[in-house]
């Protein structure tokens, strides 16, 4: 089918495509699936189908043959095509199906980017996607339409099954493929006439109803093979784990990268007394858990307690499918960076005012320091509020509930002790200050904050986001304070401690600073050079979430394991930041890694901001204050790591930040701050 991008492409869809825009679900961003089918049986089956279009290869009830080898041009389908020639003796279609599908995977990945740089799909980062509203025009039977290519597509599609019309031959392969995937009734509300008329289109085409039965009696297999094939998951002592050496310097990564060499990419922890504790650690099941996870995992379960202790249910870390699709993109414009760089004057003056409170000569411990000043800056740009004095309150109350909910390594009582109950107390505090100030006299002409985006997603659909979520959501945004400050107080030990990369970020920060405050376009990749590859890697070493917790609600073969239902699943998406074959020399601070042609975090084992729908919404935000802070600071200040002779250590819990014993100097004060 010929698609024109209003004169700017013209191009032809071929069958995987047309598959995926037809399965392609945009009220979650996904596709339209039902568990114990699999996407890359279809998948496989739309190439063959196309190959066969292109007549390079032919099929009948019982074979498929090769007919022409040549080309096609298509990166996706020539690998498929050289595998099919290169095979000596001739193979069932069904046969074909079955060993294409495990690397259909490639297919899917190459087809969504095809469809995004045509712009006919757009991206969002947490592996979405949704049709892209640019205008395309159809040229189908002489006929120039408007619309969403996914539209036109399903529109084609539903007028041959609705309207009687004839389909053309694309348009049976696509109908066969989508009804053995018997995902039709999510698409059209189907009657009998309907079903009736699938069916008998479904008989039309010799290729596709050949290609659909091999697809159909695939997928079966993975069922029913699963328990021939699981091994046993191997079990780790937990005496063997805590006597790690890393567990003393609290290096929750390097900890699991040491067990998965030892044990492999899923291993077990038993705690007396607590479910089985199911960890995965390796690039490997890190993509599995980026690009497959959604269909097999839940975030619901793990979070529930935790957000009950704040009054809340269904906030967006706890949200699956639709819902949380859904409440992502209504929300991604409140964290994305474009919102920070229209407001740049305020951050720099907020963060110039708040180290005007450094005194040269003092000594202030890393943490409170860090989380503080970032405070400063997040707590008026998200919510118009100033919550210094209570910051402390809040963030200690919400760590001693995470310890206590999410990781349960804290009995209950101990949230409900005098010291939290005074704690709790300043979550109230600060939803009063919020409403004092967000009403709709004050909040006249002033620029859209996160608090508005939350309190309009509610008054526009108080079913949706109720008071009980905007409660939670309105008070953990300064959840962002403690990741974020205490990222920054790595990236301040990582500077302090390394003189020669102190040197050349100061340099960048005095380019960019010294003839005023830059605007948006002076962060150019150049002038943030060796800024931005230290950034990241202060991120590998010292990530600050290096896990995600997950229950597994439909089960799964991952790297040969069995994961059963109902377990809790613990992804250590970190860990590889710790492996020799990810990272060489691990343990070494080497900036270098970023750069071609070694790109080392290219590997799905960088993932310092988490992996699939849940990807952290604010990481653009976030490397954009984080420079900026460190900038600033190199720019204004010299300090020093105290005490002098400080061995590095993490926090690990419940998030990883430095040893309370980390403190930072200022030994000077380089230039006039000028508040
Ligand atoms: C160094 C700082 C940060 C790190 C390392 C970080 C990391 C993460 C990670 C790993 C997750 C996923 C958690 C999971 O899968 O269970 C996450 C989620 C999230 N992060 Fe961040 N984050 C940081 C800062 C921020 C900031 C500054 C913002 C706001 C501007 C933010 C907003 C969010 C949101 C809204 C989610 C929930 C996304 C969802 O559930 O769909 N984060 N973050």
């Amino acid at each position: 089918m010929a698609v024109t991008n209003e004169g700017v492409t013209n191009q032809t869809l071929n069958l995987p495509e047309e598959l995926i825009l037809m399965l392609l679900n945009e009220e979650n961003g996904y596709f339209h699936q039902v568990p114990g089918w699999d996407l890359n049986c279809a998948v496989a089956g739309a190439v063959l189908a196309e190959l066969s279009l292109l007549s390079r290869i032919d099929t009948d009830m019982d074979s498929l043959f090769l007919v022409d080898p040549t080309e096609t041009g298509d990166p996706a389908m020539d690998p498929i095509l050289k595998e099919i020639a290169s095979e000596s003796s001739q193979r069932s279609t069904q046969y074909w199906i079955e060993r294409l599908a495990p690397s259909a995977e490639s297919v899917i990945d190459l087809t969504l980017d095809r469809l995004v740089n045509l712009k006919i799909l757009e991206y969002h980062d947490g592996e979405f996607w949704t049709l892209a509203h640019t205008g395309w025009q159809m040229e189908l039977y002489g006929n120039s339409q408007e619309g969403t290519a996914g539209q036109f597509i399903k529109t084609r599609i539903s007028r041959a099954l609705f309207m009687n019309e004839i389909p053309d031959p694309r348009d049976i392969i696509v109908i066969c493929l989508v009804n053995t995937c018997d995902v039709f009734r999510f698409i059209f509300q189907l009657d009998d006439e309907s079903e009736a008329r699938i069916q008998l289109i479904c008989k039309m085409d010799v290729i596709g109803r050949s290609i659909a039965d091999a697809v159909a009696h695939n997928l079966a297999g993975p069922l029913l093979r699963r328990s021939a094939l699981t091994r046993k998951i191997p079990a780790v002592s937990v005496l063997k784990a805590l006597l790690n050496p890393h567990v003393r310097t609290g290096n929750i990564p390097a900890l699991f990268a040491d067990l998965a060499q030892k044990y492999g990419p899923v291993f077990e922890i038993r705690l007396p007394f607590a479910k089985p504790m199911i960890f995965l650690a390796s690039p490997r099941t890190n993509r599995w858990a980026h690009k497959r996870g959604r269909m097999y995992l839940r975030a619901k379960d793990y979070f529930a307690d935790f957000e009950k202790v704040y009054g809340a249910s269904g906030v967006m870390p706890s949200l699956d499918g639709g819902d949380h699709f859904r409440l992502r993109k209504a929300m991604s414009p409140a964290y994305s960076r474009r919102r920070l760089e229209g407001q740049l004057d305020q951050l720099y003056h907020y963060a110039r005012n708040h180290m005007a409170h450094w005194t040269v000569g003092d000594t202030y411990p890393a943490t409170t320091m860090c989380r503080l000043m970032i405070n400063a800056q997040l707590s008026p740009l998200f919510i118009s509020t100033d919550s210094q004095d209570i910051f402390d309150d809040l963030s200690k109350y919400k760590e001693r509930a995470l310890k206590v909910h999410i990781l349960k390594v804290l009995p209950k009582f101990m949230l409900k002790t005098p010291a939290m109950k005074r704690r709790a107390k300043a979550v109230d505090t600060l939803l009063g200050r919020i409403q004092s100030v967000y009403t709709p006299a004050q909040r006249a002409g002033c620029p859209r904050t996160l608090a508005d985006d939350w309190l309009n997603l509610h008054a526009s659909d108080p079913q949706f986001v109720p008071e009980t979520t905007l409660r939670f959501q309105l008070t953990a945004a300064l959840i962002a304070s403690v990741y974020l400050g205490d990222a920054f107080s790595f990236a301040l030990y990582a500077m302090a401690s390394q003189p020669e990369l102190y040197a050349k970020i100061q340099s960048e920060a005095d380019a960019l600073f010294d003839s005023g405050d830059p605007n948006n376009e002076n962060f150019t990749p150049s002038a943030l050079d060796v800024t931005h590859r230290f950034l990241m890697e202060c991120l590998r070493m010292y990530p600050i979430v290096p896990m995600s917790i997950r229950t597994m609600m439909n089960a799964c073969m991952v790297e040969g394991y069995e994961l059963p239902v109902g377990t809790n699943i613990y992804i250590a998406q970190t860990a590889p930041h710790y492996m020799k074959d990810v990272f060489p020399d691990p343990f070494t601070f080497d900036i270098d890694r970023y750069l071609p042609p070694r790109d080392e975090h290219h590997s799905p084992g960088y993932a310092p901001f988490g992996l699939g729908p849940h990807t952290c919404l604010g990481s653009r935000w976030m490397e954009l204050q984080l420079a900026i802070n460190v900038l600033m600071v190199a720019h204004y200040f010299t300090i020093e790591v105290s005490p002098e002779n400080y061995k590095f250590r993490f926090d690990p819990l419940p998030s990883m930040k430095p040893s309370k014993k980390l403190k930072f100097h200022i030994a000077e004060q380089r230039r006039e701050l000028h508040v």
